[in-house]
């Protein structure tokens, strides 16, 4: 770092540096909000029962569609079964288009129910894919991947609370998604119904189990940033009205990216209060809008942006493209933080001198570090309310699946929450999988995991 620019360093430190203490402090506000969650009256977490209430055996066989909407992409699957953690997936992948994330419900379905017509018309699936034994009818069974907040009453039934990770289309919440999608299919004459509404983490966590039993917790840290764990049902009094046994399992969305809406706790910067009034929820996903891919790439935008103005970085250099919203996104965070430049230069279209260069590659490390410290506090707090101290925690998400630094930050802070040993936390750092609690990577969880639950659905019906 060129010594001009070292206040500017300390400063941007001062802000996102998080100490041990504050993780702590984090984690203990955030294990009274999960329990808030499952209780009568509720809370900022909305901890959804997701009528997931077996783990699988490791012994579900068999060949499933699946259709997963994410923030970026939806990916219509064919995704056979074979055991224990033995899966495979055919799929086709679609990018949704931008102007989707703001149109309205019926363009939403349409296109998706035109992705799924793509695949199903084009690859035989009708020969290939389980209708779910019960319907002797020509009908496919879709298990559908939405990550977003629904209230469930049901497997295969969900209201949307709210959207989330900047998707704004008109006339979904408040409505049940799984018969506005079955309306789409049928007006493309699609023969489908929808027999499991799954969250992405909960698919995940049945991912994991289904190679690894000892997964307690489904985790994402991609577009968004949530988790999914096993409960049971004499812990979620919001539940009591439904009688069920008290001992049974349920597993619960937590969908904890609204943590801390209140602004109690999370150490929020100036740019985190910018991007949650431009985005289009204000006020809501405050640990979302810190941790997850979709956001860390503005936030180093704002920071840079700030710097500029204030005439410490690209001093009398014109860059119009730092003035895009979403201009950067976490690529190029990691690209910066992995010591490249390449991918910024061309966005920005400027050439980085040496010093500029360093100051945003220290502002990139600060951006991740506390990221990853931060989505450790989401995990340890579950741990915590578990009082789980040895584990597996299956993970996806592309943040987290593409970012070795980020992920064995996250575990070394896991371990400075958790008071694990010096060994254990070095371990941590750097993934050697040595650790009481153990992340298991499943990519394409989300879909596999809808896959499975589908095939739980069928065993039971
Ligand atoms: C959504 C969750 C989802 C997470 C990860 C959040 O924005 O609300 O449902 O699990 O993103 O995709």
């Amino acid at each position: 770092m060129s010594r001009d620019l070292e206040p500017e360093a300390r400063e941007l430190e001062h802000m996102f540096d998080i100490s041990t203490e504050k993780l702590k402090e984090i984690t203990e506000h955030f294990t009274k909000e999960l329990t808030k969650g499952l209780s009568v009256d509720g809370g900022n977490i909305p901890m959804n029962p997701t009528w997931l209430m077996n783990k699988p055996t490791g012994y579900e066989q068999g060949t499933y569609l699946t259709l997963d909407m994410g923030g970026s992409k939806a990916r219509v699957c064919q995704v056979t079964l074979k055991q224990k953690g033995q899966v495979e997936n055919k799929q086709r992948e679609f990018f949704i288009p931008k102007h989707i994330k703001t149109a309205t419900a019926n363009e939403l379905w349409d296109y998706l129910a035109e992705c799924v017509e793509a695949v199903v018309d084009k690859e035989g699936m009708l020969a290939k894919c389980q209708n779910d034994g019960e319907h002797q009818d020509d009908t496919l069974r879709l298990a559908f991947t939405f990550s977003y907040p629904v209230t469930q009453d049901s497997i295969n039934h969900g209201v949307l609370q709210r959207w989330t990770k900047g998707f704004d289309v008109k006339g979904v919440e408040g409505q049940n998604v799984v018969s506005q999608l079955e309306e789409a299919l049928r007006r493309k004459n699609v023969p489908v119904k929808v027999s499991v509404l799954i969250n992405d983490t909960a698919g995940t966590l049945l991912a994991s189990a289904y190679a690894d039993p000892d997964t307690q917790i489904g985790a994402i840290l991609g577009t968004g940033c949530n988790s999914a764990y096993v409960e049971t049902c004499n812990n979620i009094p919001k539940l009591q009205h439904r009688n069920l046994a008290p001992d049974s399992p349920m597993i619960i969305n937590c969908e904890y990216g609204a943590f801390d809406n209140e602004h109690c706790v999370l150490p929020r910067t100036k740019y985190d209060k910018l991007i949650d009034k431009e985005s289009p929820r204000p006020g809501q996903q405050t640990y979302e809008k810190m941790t997850s891919g979709l956001y860390l790439g503005e936030i180093f935008r704002h920071a840079i942006l700030d710097l500029h103005t204030r005439n410490q970085l690209f001093v009398g250099k014109q860059v119009p493209a730092l003035s895009q919203p979403y201009a950067l996104d976490c690529l190029h965070l990691s690209e910066v933080d992995g010591n490249g430049s390449s991918s910024l230069q061309s966005v920005l279209q400027i050439s980085l001198e040496k010093h500029e260069m360093d100051l945003c590659q220290k502002l990139a490390d600060l951006i991740n570090a506390r990221a990853a410290r931060l989505c450790a506090c989401g995990l340890a707090a579950i741990c915590k309310k578990k009082g789980l101290s040895s584990c597996v925690i299956g993970v996806d998400g592309s943040v987290m699946l593409k970012n070795d630094v980020l992920r064995g930050r996250t575990m070394k802070a896991l371990g400075e929450i958790l008071d694990w040993d010096a060994k254990s936390r070095q371990a941590g750092e750097k993934g050697t999988g040595d650790t009481p609690i153990r992340m298991h990577f499943v990519k394409d969880g989300s879909s596999e995991g809808a896959a499975i639950a589908a095939a739980i659905a069928a065993a039971q019906a």
